[in-house]
C-alpha cells in the first residue's frame, strides 16, 4: 500500500517531493488504490528506464488523449480522438513509421537553425515584460514564447495564435479530466474550433503547399502508402505537435526560474558564467520536471523489482521521483547548475523520447540567456513567494503565474 498522504492536495501540488520520498522509503513498487482507479506506482530511476525500454510489454495506449475525455463532450467532438493513429500512444512498427514522418523537422541541427529567430521573439517579449514595474513571468514570457514558436513552425497566421493557445489549453484540460460541468461547453467548442481550423489548413496545404510543418505532414501523407494517414490522423498529428510542447515548455521556464529564485547562489553562478546555461537547463529539467508522470498499460503478466504485476494493470511512472532518486543523483534535492546531469527522465526514455526536446532546450536556454543579459536580480513581487498558484494536474507541474520584479543592469 502507498503511504496515506494522497496526491492531488494543494500541499502536494506545491511540493510533491516529500511524498515521493515517503514512497521511496516504503519500497520501489506501491499499489495505489484510488489513483487512476488503481495503479502500481514506481519511484526508482532504474525501474522506470526498464519499463520505458519495453514498449510492447508496457504499452502507451493510455497516453492517447481520447482515453480520458469525458463522454459529455459529445460524439462530434470526441470522434477526433477515437481512431487516429497516435504517435504518443502507438508501438512499433506503426510508431516508427509515424515518427519518421516528423523526426527530420526536430533534429538538433534543424532546431538550431531556428535559434536566431527564437532569440528575436524572446527579446521582444522580455523587453515588453521588463517595461513593467511588476510582471508575470508566466503570462508575459513563458506562456507566449512556445506558442508563437510552434505556431510559426506549423504555419499558423499570427492573428490566430491566441486562439491556438486557448484551444491547446482547453484540449489539455479536457483530456486531463479537469473539465467541470460548467467548463464543458467551452471545452467542446474549443475542440470543434481547433479541428475546423486544422481541417481547412490541411486542405489548403494540399492545394498550395508552403514551407511549414503542416505542409510537410500533408506531403508525407501523400507519398506514404495509400490511406496510411487519413485526414483525421493528420489532424491528430498536428494537434499533438501543438499541444505537447506548450504547457511543458512554459513550465520548464517557470520551474527553472523558481529554482533560481529559491537558490540565489545558483543565480550568481550563472550570472558569473553564462556559458553554463545549457547545463543549467538540464539541471532545471531534472530538479523540477514539467512532466511529472507517465502512464503505461501492462500487456502480459510480469514483474518489476521482484513484484508481480498482472496483465491489464496500470503503471504510474513518477518521473519527478526518478529525477530525485539518490541512487542515481547524489544530493538529489540540491539544485546545482554545474552538476553533470545525464539521463534525467524529464523527456521520457526509449522510443517515445520527447520529439521536441531539442526545441524545448533551445527555447529555455535562449530565454534565460536573454534575461541574464538584461537583469542583475529578480525577486518575488510582494506576497507572491508564499502564495504561488500551481497547476492542479499531477501529471504536469508548474506555476500558473509568477509575479516578479527585476533590477536591470546599469
Ligand atoms: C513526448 C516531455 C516539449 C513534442 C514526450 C514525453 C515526455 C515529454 C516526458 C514522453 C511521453 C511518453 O513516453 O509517453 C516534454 C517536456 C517538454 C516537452 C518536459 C518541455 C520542457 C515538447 C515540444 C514538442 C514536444 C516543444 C514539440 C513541439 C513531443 C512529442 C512526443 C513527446 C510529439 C511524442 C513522441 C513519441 O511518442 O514518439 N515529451 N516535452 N515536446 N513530446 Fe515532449
Amino acid at each position: 500500500m502507498a503511504p496515506a498522504a494522497p496526491p492531488l492536495t494543494p500541499d502536494f501540488a506545491a511540493n510533491p517531493y516529500p511524498y515521493y520520498a515517503s514512497l521511496r522509503e516504503a519500497g520501489p513498487v506501491q499499489f495505489h488504490e484510488t489513483l487512476l482507479r488503481g495503479c502500481y506506482v514506481l519511484n526508482r530511476h532504474e525501474d522506470m528506464v526498464a519499463v520505458l525500454k519495453n514498449p510492447h510489454l508496457f504499452s502507451s495506449k493510455l497516453m492517447a488523449a481520447g482515453t480520458t475525455m469525458p463522454k459529455e463532450l459529445g460524439e462530434d467532438a470526441l470522434r477526433y480522438f477515437l481512431e487516429p493513429k497516435s504517435l504518443l500512444a502507438s508501438e512499433p512498427p506503426l510508431h516508427t513509421q509515424l515518427r519518421t514522418l516528423v523526426s527530420r523537422a526536430f533534429t538538433p541541427r534543424r532546431v538550431a537553425e531556428l535559434e536566431p529567430h527564437i532569440r528575436e521573439i524572446s527579446r521582444e517579449l522580455i523587453e515588453a515584460m521588463l517595461a513593467k514595474e511588476e510582471f508575470d513571468l508566466i503570462a508575459d514570457l513563458a506562456m507566449p514564447l512556445p506558442v508563437i514558436v510552434i505556431a510559426e513552425m506549423l504555419g499558423v497566421e499570427p492573428e490566430r495564435r491566441l486562439d491556438f493557445k486557448r484551444w491547446s489549453d482547453d484540449v489539455l484540460l479536457a483530456s486531463a479530466m479537469q473539465g467541470t460541468g460548467k467548463d464543458l461547453p467551452r471545452l467542446r467548442q474549443s475542440i470543434l474550433d481547433l479541428h475546423a481550423y486544422l481541417e481547412s489548413a490541411i486542405e489548403q496545404r494540399r492545394h498550395t503547399p508552403r514551407n511549414d510543418l503542416i505542409s510537410a505532414l500533408v506531403e508525407a501523407s501523400q507519398s506514404a502508402e495509400d490511406g496510411f494517414l487519413t485526414p483525421l490522423d493528420l489532424m491528430a498529428f498536428t494537434r499533438l505537435l501543438l499541444i505537447a510542447g506548450n504547457e511543458t515548455t512554459t513550465n520548464l521556464i517557470g520551474n527553472g526560474m523558481l529554482g533560481l529564485l529559491r537558490n540565489p547562489s545558483e543565480w550568481e553562478r550563472l550570472a558569473a558564467n553564462p556559458s553554463l546555461m545549457p547545463n543549467a537547463v538540464e539541471e532545471m529539467l531534472r530538479y523540477d520536471s514539467p512532466a511529472q508522470a507517465l502512464i503505461r498499460l501492462v500487456t502480459d503478466d510480469t514483474e518489476i523489482a521482484g513484484h508481480p504485476i498482472p496483465r491489464g494493470a496500470r503503471v504510474l511512472l513518477l518521473l519527478g521521483a526518478s529525477n530525485r532518486d539518490p541512487r542515481r543523483f547524489p544530493e538529489p534535492d540540491r539544485l546545482d547548475v554545474t552538476r553533470e546531469v545525464q539521463s534525467h527522465l524529464s523527456f521520457g526514455h526509449g522510443i517515445h523520447f520527447c520529439l521536441g526536446a531539442p526545441l524545448a532546450r533551445i527555447e529555455a536556454k535562449v530565454v534565460f540567456e536573454e534575461l541574464f543579459r538584461r537583469v542583475r536580480r529578480v525577486a518575488f513581487a510582494p506576497g507572491q513567494e508564499s502564495n504561488i498558484p500551481w497547476s492542479a494536474a499531477f501529471l504536469i507541474r508548474g506555476p500558473k503565474s509568477l509575479r516578479l520584479t527585476a533590477e536591470r543592469h546599469q
